[in-house]
């Protein structure tokens, strides 16, 4: 099957064999020997050629209250929903809470696996449970907030062995959105936006529209060109390294981190280095968002890959500082 179609950069590759997973009980009937690759939205995905094995495509529908005490609502729903409508469905309930994660891209089963987040918001912060099929035990399980071991664009499925290996398939996740719901409005560009509209006490679709439209104003739209949202991470050095950088360059947006450490802009560091619109062959650099890597038409996984390269060497001869690709790689 052609896998074009199935991922947001729109590279070309072709898996062997391919299953679109409605229901979680057709899970059990994945031989466990068989190679596996678990797909969502294909969203933060570089496809570097063909894929020998199965891949699997998330498309397990529902999302219902699941119950709620004095203190939340629990909600749940299937993997195969879309991020971004599942959020504004839960607005329209009158359950507030995801509205700064308006407009990702992808499903919800591929949230939690790189920790989701913007304008302010992981969505660890309000993830109750994530459930899932283990292919080799044959057997479903669920992990807590806890077990999930979120951090900044991570979490336990990102490390060796878990989803990444294709070892297990999320199926399902349940949000806790807490009924004290507090405006989360401290990201620059969504104050600025709200302050723009003559909003000073936003509700949550107030803040669901701001950041739709900041959205839409600084990233690619991925049907008309294809990329990947954030291309790099944004790099989490060392106080020492961040004073360095800063008396050299105080220009230099730092966000200090809760242990110490700082994190600095990937998308600032990148156009300092030159590459805010520009391009090597088919694969460029945003002109309204340096992080962001768009496919200008052709690409394949190797010119993704060149570019990367390119950019992370102008990175490093300029700040001395390492870009790691956020995407995973297949
Ligand atoms: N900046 C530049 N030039 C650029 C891009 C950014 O100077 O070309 C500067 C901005 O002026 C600002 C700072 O860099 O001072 C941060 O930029 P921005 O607010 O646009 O956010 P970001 O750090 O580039 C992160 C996430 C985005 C998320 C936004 C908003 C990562 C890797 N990316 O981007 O996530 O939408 O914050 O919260 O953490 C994604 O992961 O795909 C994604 C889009």
């Amino acid at each position: 099957i052609d896998l074009t179609p199935f991922n947001t950069l729109a590279l070309p590759g072709r898996a062997a064999h391919y299953l679109k997973v409605t229901d979680p009980a057709r899970l059990a009937a994945v031989p466990p020997g068989e190679r596996r690759f678990v797909l969502g939205g294909g969203s933060n995905l570089v496809l570097t050629g063909d894929f020998p094995g199965l891949l699997l495509h998330m498309a397990i529908a529902g999302k219902r209250l699941l119950r709620e005490d004095d203190e939340a609502f629990y909600i749940e729903a299937g993997a195969g929903e879309n991020w971004h409508d599942f959020v504004q469905w839960t607005l329209a309930q009158g359950w507030p809470g995801l509205e700064n994660l308006s407009l990702i891209p992808g499903t919800v089963g591929a949230a939690p696996v790189q920790n989701i987040g913007a304008y302010g918001l992981e969505v660890g912060e309000h993830l109750d449970s994530v459930t899932a099929w283990d292919f080799e035990k044959q057997a479903m399980f669920t992990l807590d907030r806890e077990a999930c071991r979120f951090a900044y664009r991570d979490s336990l499925f990102k490390q060796r062995g878990w989803h990444l290996d294709g070892r297990i398939a999320i199926v399902a996740a349940v949000f806790r959105l807490p009924k004290a719901w507090q405006p989360n409005i401290g990201y620059a560009d969504l104050r600025q936006e709200l302050a723009a509209r003559g909003i000073a006490e936003p509700d949550a679709s107030d803040i669901a529209d701001a950041v739709i439209a900041v959205r839409q104003r600084k990233l690619p739209d991925p049907a008309l060109t294809p990329n990947a949202g954030s291309f790099f991470h944004n790099p989490v050095v060392d106080r020492q390294t961040a004073d360095a950088l800063k008396a050299q360059h105080p220009a230099l947006p730092c966000y200090a981190q809760p242990d110490g450490r700082v994190k600095l802009a990937a998308g600032w560091l990148i156009e300092q280095a030159g590459w805010k619109g520009k391009a090597l062959g088919p694969v460029g650099m945003y002109e309204k968002q340096a992080l962001v890597l768009v496919n200008r038409g052709g690409a394949t996984g190797a010119d993704v890959q060149r570019t990367m390269a390119a950019v992370q060497a102008a990175v490093r001869e300029k700040f001395a500082i390492e870009l790691s690709p956020e995407p995973v790689f297949l």
